[in-house]
């Protein structure tokens, strides 16, 4: 059996500080989806690092990490994440699947691009290439980390997809760099890579042979999927727990416990609607107050109200079995906390996600704030107000919220 992490809002719920703090219980982490467009924060006796493609289990000596077929991967900026911990300290710890997709300089180069000429109507991605590179998966031209192996064929391979790149800059009078100058230094940085490429569907159906406890990792959030987030303004995987399948080759009666990772308000960073967001005050507190700037291009996230009816319609796509409420502590201090639990649709209350999700209009439900929550680390030990907010919010959502963070630090969470 394997147990997942998914993100329910719009990323950055705190995926990395829960995954981190379940891997002591696992033998195996594994991303399964997206690339470093993902930024998974763990905080350590004060300490913070910023995972981007790395599983979160990397800081557990006895935690072995894999990155799954599923991802899309940069190979500058795995090596540099790998060069951070040391190549030495992960051999043995780091599997890589020879299966996952490259993301090569010009697809970096067309994401933004392409952002550029959308002008106004851009999805604000994170300009990291993720979307040309999967877009390459699905056309059937997209190079595998497992032909890094063998240089001879892969120039000819990129040649097609780069002449697009070309004629693209050209015309937006952008410098490009040459092929040979791309797959040169391709080349030297697969040399770092390559020992810790392999079969990683092997390498976990040997582990769930030989019994081991595997934690599969999501990145970005239920409401960014391919498929069922606000689309166009969405990533290009599948973020959702049916991903985790895909992604890794673990079947789907192999999945056990569902965890959805939730912050107690909402944020989103990128374009796109998000009906609580709160443009004034309220909204520039809780920024503040909870740190709300990317981890992976620094951009301020908006932010808003729970949305009860969005957090609904994740655990129902996941299969939640339980949720871990992430940042209450943002929210001390307030006087009035707010819940979107339906939304005004053409004149109409309703509790679902339209296609036409624009459009809709949030309905509250107040709550009174507390004090203080910051480093609690008992659930008695939580202001009535805030029980109050947490049983609420189990009510609204339907789904057992077992546990709860108070800091970004790695101790500070009830279970
Ligand atoms: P992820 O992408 O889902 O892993 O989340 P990010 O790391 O991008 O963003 C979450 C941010 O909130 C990080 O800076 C965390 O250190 C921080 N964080 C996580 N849990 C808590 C919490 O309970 N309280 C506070 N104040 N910060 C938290
Ligand atoms: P983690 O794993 C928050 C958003 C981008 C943009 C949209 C598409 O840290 O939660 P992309 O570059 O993926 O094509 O951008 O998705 N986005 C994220 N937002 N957290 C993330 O990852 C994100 N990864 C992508 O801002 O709106
Ligand atoms: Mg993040």
């Amino acid at each position: 059996m394997a147990d997942l992490v998914v993100g329910l809002q719009w990323g950055d719920e705190g995926k990395g500080k829960v995954v981190d703090l379940l891997a002591k219980h696992y033998d195996i982490v594994v991303r399964y989806q997206g690339g470093h467009n993902a930024g998974h924060t763990i905080v350590v006796d004060g300490k913070k690092i910023a995972l981007h493609l790395l599983p979160s289990g990397v800081l557990y000596p006895h935690c072995q990490n894999v990155i799954g077929n599923g991802v899309v991967i940069e190979p500058h900026s795995l090596m540099r994440e790998i060069e951070q911990f040391g190549a030495d300290s992960l051999k043995g710890r780091l599997f890589i699947s020879d299966r996952a997709h490259v993301i090569l300089p010009l697809h970096a180069r067309l994401d933004v691009l392409r952002e550029k000429l959308k002008g106004k109507e851009a999805i604000g991605t994170t300009g990291k290439g993720i979307g040309p590179s999967y877009a390459d998966k699905v056309s059937r031209i997209g190079v595998r980390m497992g032909e890094l192996k063998d240089f001879s064929q892969l120039k000819n391979k990129m040649q097609f997809a780069y002449k697009e790149l070309q004629i693209l800059a050209q015309a937006m009078g952008e410098e490009i760099e040459s092929l040979d100058e791309v797959v040169g230094s391709l080349y030297e940085v697969s040399q770092t890579l390559l020992p810790f490429v392999c079969d990683s569907v092997h390498f976990l159906w040997e582990a769930q042979n030989q019994k081991k406890k595997i934690l599969l990792e999501g990145a970005q959030g239920s409401m960014l999927d391919l498929d069922h987030g606000t689309y166009p303004f969405v990533t290009s995987s599948t973020t959702i727990s049916a991903g985790a399948c895909s992604g890794t080759g673990i079947n789907v009666r192999e999945i056990g416990e569902v965890i959805g990772i939730a912050k107690a308000y909402c944020t989103r960073v990128g374009n796109g609607p998000f009906p609580s967001e709160e443009f004034g005050d309220v909204g520039t507190l809780i920024q503040n107050k909870g740190g709300e700037f990317g981890t992976t291009t620094g951009r301020s996230r908006r932010c808003g109200w729970f949305d009860a009816v969005a957090l609904r319609y994740a655990c129902k796509l996941n299969g939640c079995t339980q949720i871990a409420l992430m940042k209450l502590d943002v929210l001390d201090g307030f006087e009035e906390i707010k819940v979107c639990t339906h939304y005004e649709y053409r004149g109409e209350k309703i509790d679902y996600i339209p296609y036409d999700y624009q459009e809709v209009k949030p309905i509250y439900q107040s709550f009174k704030g507390w004090s203080q929550t910051y480093g609690v680390r008992s659930r008695d030990a939580l202001p009535q107000e805030a029980k109050d907010y947490i049983e609420a919010l189990e009510h609204l959502v339907g789904v057992r919220i077992s546990i709860i963070s108070t800091s970004p630090d790695r101790e500070d969470a009830i279970l």
